[in-house]
């Protein structure tokens, strides 16, 4: 367990006064403020398409999500050999079973929607009932499997894509190792019926004999869920593009990726449960995950990710109002006739 070991109320503050680099966009309601963004304050910020657009266009010189999103069939061959991303040194096979579980096509291909909901992991989800309303968008992108069915009222429970680092089948399956944990895994991939499960297999060393696990379960069982494996290049190509915005990132999150990917499915992009801070807007108590117990030290240059770095952009480009960033409480449905503020193109 890693604790905490300095003040990170003074973390938010800081963070929270950083965020906002572009001149005169201080009017924009919620990001610098105590109360952060929330649907709740949306009040006069509007996405602005021709900053989207732009981006979108920028992130295409650097990688094709259609064809990043996953290798395909026809390019490999069982027996292959693969280096990790990350660790240009070791290499692994494409197995027979990952090789059979690859799309013959890209996985998105031919998929625009208005908008789209990217849903990240953190603690400010719990009793944000944002559930509605994350529901409510077209396309739903989730992370590491998180679980759904018991915080449906905060995190919804719609998945068209969603995530899978190797190392959450160690962490929340208990590795496969007995019947019960093949069957929650199974129960909890049959629940995403015929969506897409997007697994890092080649990003870093470790982890390989979990992947093959995972993927014999689905195919022993049957199961819908379509799977996918990102390209070797995309990782670098997500660095290349944010340094060109100076914000150096050696590994980009998971969900700084599904951004930087989704920018070319969804017209609106909306992100939920990234609040990378041990704190809430009123100093209360954030759990890393939603679901679990699990402690992290954001700021920790032993960490493979930088979150506040990345929260940061994140928030600039909400308040230049190239994506929404949602932090606070979701609104009733039903003082929004089931169609909530800014979901509506
Ligand atoms: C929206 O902007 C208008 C004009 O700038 C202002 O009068 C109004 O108070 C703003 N509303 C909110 C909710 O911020
Ligand atoms: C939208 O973004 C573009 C490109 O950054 C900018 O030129 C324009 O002023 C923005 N529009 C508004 C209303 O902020």
């Amino acid at each position: 367990m890693v604790m905490y070991v300095f003040a990170l109320l003074s973390l938010f503050r800081q963070a929270a006064v950083r965020i906002n680099p572009t001149p005169g966009s201080s009017s924009v309601t919620g990001v610098t403020g105590a109360e952060g963004p929330s649907s709740r304050q949306a009040g006069n910020w509007t996405f602005n398409h021709t900053l989207a657009n732009l981006i979108r266009k920028e992130i295409l010189h650097f990688l094709d999500p259609v064809r990043d999103m996953s290798i395909l069939r026809g390019a490999v061959s069982p027996g292959d050999t693969v280096h990790y991303v990350l660790d240009r040194h070791s290499s692994t096979h494409i197995s027979d079973t990952l090789y059979r579980l690859l799309p013959s096509n890209p996985p998105l291909r031919r998929q625009y929607h208005h908008s789209c909901a990217i849903v990240g992991n953190s603690g400010i989800l719990l009793n944000s009932r944002c559930g509605h309303q994350i529901d409510q968008h077209p396309f739903v992108i989730r992370c590491n499997l998180a679980p759904v069915e018991e915080f449906s009222v905060d995190v919804g429970s719609r998945t068209d894509l969603v995530t899978m680092n190797p190392s959450v089948v160690q962490r929340a399956f208990g590795d496969l190792l007995t019947d019960e944990w093949r069957q929650r895994f199974a129960h909890r991939l049959r629940a995403l019926g015929s969506s897409v499960l997007w697994v890092p297999a080649f990003m870093a060393k470790g982890g390989e004999e979990r992947v093959e696990w995972a993927l014999r379960l689905i195919q022993e069982q049957g199961l819908d869920v379509r799977t996918a494996v990102p390209s070797l290049r995309l990782l670098h190509a997500v660095r290349g593009y944010w340094l060109t915005k100076h914000v150096p990132i050696k590994r980009p999150s998971t969900g700084l990726l599904m951004y930087t990917l989704a920018t070319r499915f969804c017209s609106q992009l909306h992100l939920y449960g990234f609040w990378p801070f041990p704190l809430d807007s009123h100093g209360a108590p954030v759990k890393y995950h939603y679901y679990d117990q699990l402690t992290y030290h954001y700021t920790s240059s032993a960490g493979p990710h930088v979150m506040p770095l990345e929260y940061r952009t994140l928030s600039a480009l909400h308040s230049q109002g190239a994506l929404q960033l949602h932090t606070g409480p979701c609104e009733p449905a039903e003082t929004t006739g089931g169609r909530t503020e800014g979901l509506v193109v």
